[in-house]
């Protein structure tokens, strides 16, 4: 390890040693979440099954709880549940890097661990500079910096970054967020054939193609699958203005479905979906795993000027990932389970059948939670709205006549009750996943997801149902 890496990283364990205790003993802490050790979290990077271990590494600034030359953290588990923290995979130590080693990917080739990201560079002017890098594994664990393998294409601003890499056939391809010159968002694709040499093929989508009209003006973290035939684009735009119910956080998720002709690049797609209904998610990622499952982690958070109103921020750490959740292409639609592995951390089965429930304030016995699974199916809405209060904090309500379905929770900075709602036109399953101080809500399997941080008194622990309504709830503790 060169000098200036070892520096860095022995200084980013000082920080994890110095704020130890105060973390561990925060009651925001997550209990089966991936967070930071120290300071701020934000994107999945280099999601991969390696060798039959599942590998999660995440944009870290280990030095404060705010954005800055970010490193790549490190998990690894067996199982998506037990995770260990494995030594830092990548600290911002060289020129092409100096202002952090940004979001990227991994992909496995002759048996060893390729890590692509980008390297972010800040002039003095205030300008940067931007290179997509390798760095290189024999064991997954250490992590050799190749450099620079891509210098940014002409026709780009230089935000050009979060390369995605994945193989079709005997081609290796990798897919870039970008800006065009004229400041709209787009997404880039390169090709390659042993994965250092890369030749650009061209910009697959954005303002002008396939009948589009202005969509942002950066794109970041683009993820192009393959699922049951057809190719999506995942991608996270900037710049998208609120329209009714869509779009309301600063930044979107969301995804085009449709056919990418690799030859002539003619991306034929349709509309914008968003991924997530909630308040915190953001620039996810996807991997196949071994089962030929597509898994997807999100960052649950945003960058917002309300991150520096977290509550956790006062214990010198910020944001989690989402739990693991399970791609699926429904009629048109992704749907997003969480994987059957999460089932391990059941414990404390309470089963209730509510055949008939009319009224406001209801109470279930041993229906309580901090860290807390709530299975509600069989569900029939007789009248009005049913609605969920979890801790007296957030809410979620669906409204039977509207076909709506909202989260409600306590704005981050001035407490003003905040709402996200998407329309719906059934619900009769809500799987519900509840920790210390996070919420992600899936509705019909996945048909709509809502995702959100909320910071409840530590010590409340209810659950309260409003409404006429009659389901099958099982719940149990997570641990
Ligand atoms: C998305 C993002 C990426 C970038 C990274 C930096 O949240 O802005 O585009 O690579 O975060 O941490």
């Amino acid at each position: 390890m060169r000098e200036k890496e070892g520096l860095l990283i022995q200084k980013a364990h000082n920080e994890v040693k110095k704020y130890q205790d105060k973390i561990l003993n925060d009651p925001y802490r997550l209990n089966y979440h991936i967070m930071p050790p120290v300071g701020l979290l934000n994107d999945p990077n280099g999601l991969i099954q390696y060798q039959g271990v599942y590998h999660v590494f995440y944009q870290w600034n280990p030095f404060e709880t705010a954005h800055g030359a970010k490193f790549w953290g490190h998990y690894s588990s067996k199982d998506m549940v037990h995770w260990q923290e494995e030594p830092i995979a990548l600290a911002p130590s060289e020129w092409y890097e100096k202002n952090g080693c940004y979001s990227g990917s991994a992909v496995e080739s002759d048996g060893k661990l390729y890590l692509f990201y980008t390297g972010n560079v800040k002039k003095e002017d205030g300008t940067r500079e931007t290179y997509q890098c390798l760095a290189v594994s024999s064991d997954g664990i250490h992590f050799e910096k190749h450099g620079p393998i891509l210098r940014l294409p002409e026709r780009y601003t230089a935000h050009f970054r979060d390369p995605k890499v994945w193989k079709k056939g005997d081609s290796w391809y990798m897919i870039v967020g970008a800006q065009t010159l004229d400041e709209k968002g787009t997404a880039v694709l390169f090709t390659s054939v042993d994965l250092y040499h890369w030749n650009e093929l061209g910009s697959i989508a954005g303002s002008g193609m396939n009948g589009m009209d202005d969509f942002g003006y950066m794109w970041e973290c683009p993820d192009l699958i393959h699922l049951d035939g057809k190719d999506i684009l995942l991608f996270s735009p900037q710049g998208l203005e609120p329209e009714g119910y869509l779009y309301n956080n600063l930044f979107q998720s969301g995804y085009f479905i449709g056919k990418l002709d690799y030859e002539t690049l003619n991306f034929q797609h349709g509309s914008f979906t968003e991924l997530d209904r909630g308040f915190d998610f953001y620039a996810p990622q996807t991997f196949t795993d071994e089962l030929g499952r597509t898994i997807l982690y999100g960052w649950m958070g945003m960058t917002d000027e309300k991150e520096s109103y977290q509550p956790t921020i006062s214990n010198n750490w910020v944001h989690a990932l989402t739990i693991p959740r399970e791609l699926e292409l429904r009629e048109g639609k992704i749907y997003q389970r969480p994987v059957e592995e999460l089932k391990k951390l059941r414990k404390d089965k309470v089963e209730v059948k509510v055949d008939k429930m009319e009224g406001n304030h209801v109470q279930f016995d041993g229906v309580n939670g901090l860290s807390s699974e709530l299975l509600l199916d069989l569900l029939k809405v007789k009248a009005g709205k049913f609605q969920i209060s979890f801790r007296g904090e957030a809410h979620l309500s669906f409204d039977l006549d509207k076909k709506e379905i909202s989260l409600q929770r306590r704005h981050l900075k001035t407490g003003a009750l905040e709402t996200r709602t998407c329309k719906i036109s059934s619900v009769s399953k809500l799987h519900i996943f509840m920790d210390h101080s996070s919420l992600e809500i899936f509705i019909n399997d996945g048909e709509e997801v809502f995702t959100a941080r909320y910071f409840p008194n530590p010590k409340d622990e209810t659950i309260i149902f409003h409404g006429e309504a009659e389901f099958r709830l099982t719940k149990w503790n997570l641990g």
